[in-house]
């Protein structure tokens, strides 16, 4: 750290210098990120609660109010019953944390496992590393989502709970969750399903008229759901999303607090931003459902536009999209993603399936797309 300070105005400036070297949604050329330019009202219920901690929830009551409100229409919106609830968390990877901990502990195996779909999202490598969880991995049909007796067949005595997805990282793919929680059911275990990407997406293209499988609380399976804000909420980061059918599984992953202004703590991170917990009240208050369904609306036009042109172009397409997500392959599709790259245009190679994917949030308009499908024609051409 420098001695002496700087003034104001010389510390905006590099402040400025290296946010210029930072890529901007709005400049149409991200195409991999699973997060996006917050909606207006979100950067400034931001701005407002910056020093708000709900770390320290005594301190702040109008804040834990806007959190119990922004899970509250989480919860309705995934059917959660009464006598459930969560926190507003650090993103996807604490909520899944705190999902197995809580299966963890409620349980009382000597050497706990979890089984997950081939699919699931690298966090949950992290978690179960963490937790000392062994993780089995079960495997997908030909359409890309997780096939139930491949599950059945790795559930055990040593079981403490099963995952799905509802949006899969890679693909979007929701996971045959209704069957899943039978299999949950019958063999005792609790079923997480990490919406973190689809839980505020999936509800959605239902009401337009999409076909989606079943996914939230309506399954009587399903104990927890990871549904995060600052992924399709449009809410600022840091902002995951934790629900639990009922709020006694919480019991679970209590830690005192004996010095802070509230007894203990459930979430993993202590001090907790209050800002992003506003922020998803905001957006979730501006945009209604309606809003949402339309940003979804708007997301699913692109996404037809792209797959279309894709299939057009001769590029091979690995599934109609079921999402927001679009997966394609050419001749090396390593190649071609890092030759798109360093033209400017991020796009994620993922290399368990050798394909391209492209993630269309709201930033990305039909001209962005048809920019993109005009270059990569180009590209194919030479
Ligand atoms: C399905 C899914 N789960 C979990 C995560 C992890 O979320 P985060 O990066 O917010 O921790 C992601 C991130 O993209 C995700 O797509």
């Amino acid at each position: 750290m420098r001695v002496k300070g700087l003034p104001e105005k010389d510390v905006l400036v590099k402040l400025q210098q290296a946010r210029l070297r930072d890529l901007r949604y709005e400049d149409g050329k991200i195409l991999c990120s699973m997060c996006t330019n917050p909606h207006p009202a979100a950067k400034q219920a931001h701005k407002m609660f910056l020093e708000a901690n709900l770390g320290d929830a005594g301190l702040f009551p109008g804040s834990v109010q806007l959190e119990r409100e922004a899970v509250a229409s989480l919860a309705e919106l995934l059917h959660a019953p009464e006598g459930g609830g969560g926190f507003i968390v650090s993103g996807g990877t604490e909520a899944n944390l705190l999902a197995l901990y809580a299966a963890r502990n409620a349980s009382k195996v000597a050497s706990p496992e979890v089984v997950v779909p081939e699919s699931a999202h690298f966090s949950f490598d992290k978690v179960c590393d963490l937790l000392r969880l062994k993780i089995l991995k079960a495997k997908l049909d030909t359409s890309f989502r997780v096939d139930p007796a491949s599950v059945e067949e790795l559930i055990n005595e040593n079981t403490v709970a099963v995952v799905g997805n509802a949006g899969s990282a890679e693909l979007g793919t929701v996971d045959p969750i209704d069957a899943l929680s039978k299999i949950a059911v019958e063999c005792g275990v609790p079923l997480h399903v990490d919406a973190a990407f689809g839980g505020l997406f999936v509800p959605f293209l239902k009401e337009l008229g999409y076909t989606t499988p079943e996914f939230d609380f309506v399954l009587d399976g399903i104990q927890s759901i990871t549904v995060d804000p600052h992924k399709m909420g449009m809410s600022t980061i840091p902002a995951g999303g934790i629900l639990f059918r009922s709020s006694k599984t919480w019991e679970c992953i209590k830690t005192a607090t004996p010095y802070l202004t509230e007894p203990n703590q459930c979430t993993f991170v202590g001090t907790r931003p209050a800002a992003s917990a506003a922020a998803a009240w905001a957006v979730f208050e501006s945009l209604g459902r309606e809003g949402f369904k339309k940003a979804v609306a708007d997301c699913m036009d692109v996404t037809n536009y792209l797959y279309e042109g894709l299939e057009e172009a001769g590029f091979e397409v690995l599934l109609r999209p079921p999402m927001n997500i679009v997966a394609f392959r050419s001749a090396d599709s390593k190649m071609l993603a890092s030759k798109l790259r360093s033209r400017g245009w991020h796009v994620s190679y993922v290399p368990r399936l050798d394909c391209i994917r492209l993630v269309l949030m709201p930033h990305t308009t039909k001209k962005h797309a048809a920019e993109f499908l005009l270059y990569l024609g180009k590209l194919k051409a030479k």
